[in-house]
């Protein structure tokens, strides 16, 4: 079994690198974000303010999420529903991180996200993974990128799922975003002390999959 952890900012890649990392060391790839964007997703179609912590603690109880795994491929179900790209927006983007700033939103996750690495060996991504959910984890990895380079491929992955959105409006929702998240009372989106720093702004996605499976095969000796 191996707990493999990757944090950091929206846009750096981490889905993509796992995702790739997952597929070549035989594991399963746990995007955690969707978790989040799922109980955005929720809250919004109950009309509420996500920043309303009773409000939206009001509504767990009525929340069942679920993970599964079809051919490698997670599917996150929202009361037996899947969602799909439905969770993707950027107005969702901005619903997750509001109701992931809430304490008992943190804790109605932890046991689904921590349940799923006992029971297999897993490539995780989110923003408090290696200091939160896996603090044992084998390998951690904080993957960063200039604001830049980030909102650059965030505005392209949203235009390619047609999306109209420009580069300017996606560049301020991901600042806004990383400040909020990085700055929250609980589990702020910061690098664990034993993180390891992975800079991939100038990095093509095959190469940064290549230097987090070089840092696994460092670590582990796997
Ligand atoms: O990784 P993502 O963009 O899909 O995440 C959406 C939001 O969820 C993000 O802005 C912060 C929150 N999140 C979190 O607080 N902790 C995680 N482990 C994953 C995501």
């Amino acid at each position: 079994m191996i707990q493999i952890a990757i944090d950091g900012p929206s846009g750096a890649g981490k889905s993509t690198v796992a995702k790739a990392v997952a597929k070549q060391l035989g594991i399963i790839y746990v995007d955690t974000g969707a978790l989040y964007r799922t109980i955005g997703y929720y809250v919004r179609q109950k009309g509420v303010d996500p920043k309303d912590a009773a409000g939206v603690e009001a509504l767990l109880p009525e929340i069942q999420v679920e993970l599964k795994y079809e051919n490698g491929t997670q599917i996150v179900s929202l009361n037996g529903e899947d969602l799909g790209d439905r969770i993707r927006t950027p107005e969702i983007s901005m619903y997750a991180s509001a109701v992931s700033a809430i304490p008992a939103v943190r804790t109605f996750l932890l046991e689904t996200q921590q349940d799923i690495a006992r029971r297999n060996s897993v490539i995780m991504d989110g923003r408090d993974i290696g200091t939160v959910i896996l603090p044992n984890a084998d390998v951690k990895i904080f993957l960063t990128a200039s604001d830049e380079c980030r909102a650059t491929r965030r505005r392209d992955e949203l235009v390619a799922k047609g999306m109209n959105v420009t580069y300017e409006e996606v560049l301020a929702d991901m600042q806004k975003r990383d400040r909020d998240d990085s700055t929250r009372a609980v589990a702020p989106a910061v690098a664990a002390e034993d993180a390891i720093l992975l800079d991939n702004s100038w990095m093509t996605p095959e190469e940064s999959t290549e230097a987090v499976i070089r840092l696994v095969k460092e670590k582990t000796g796997k």
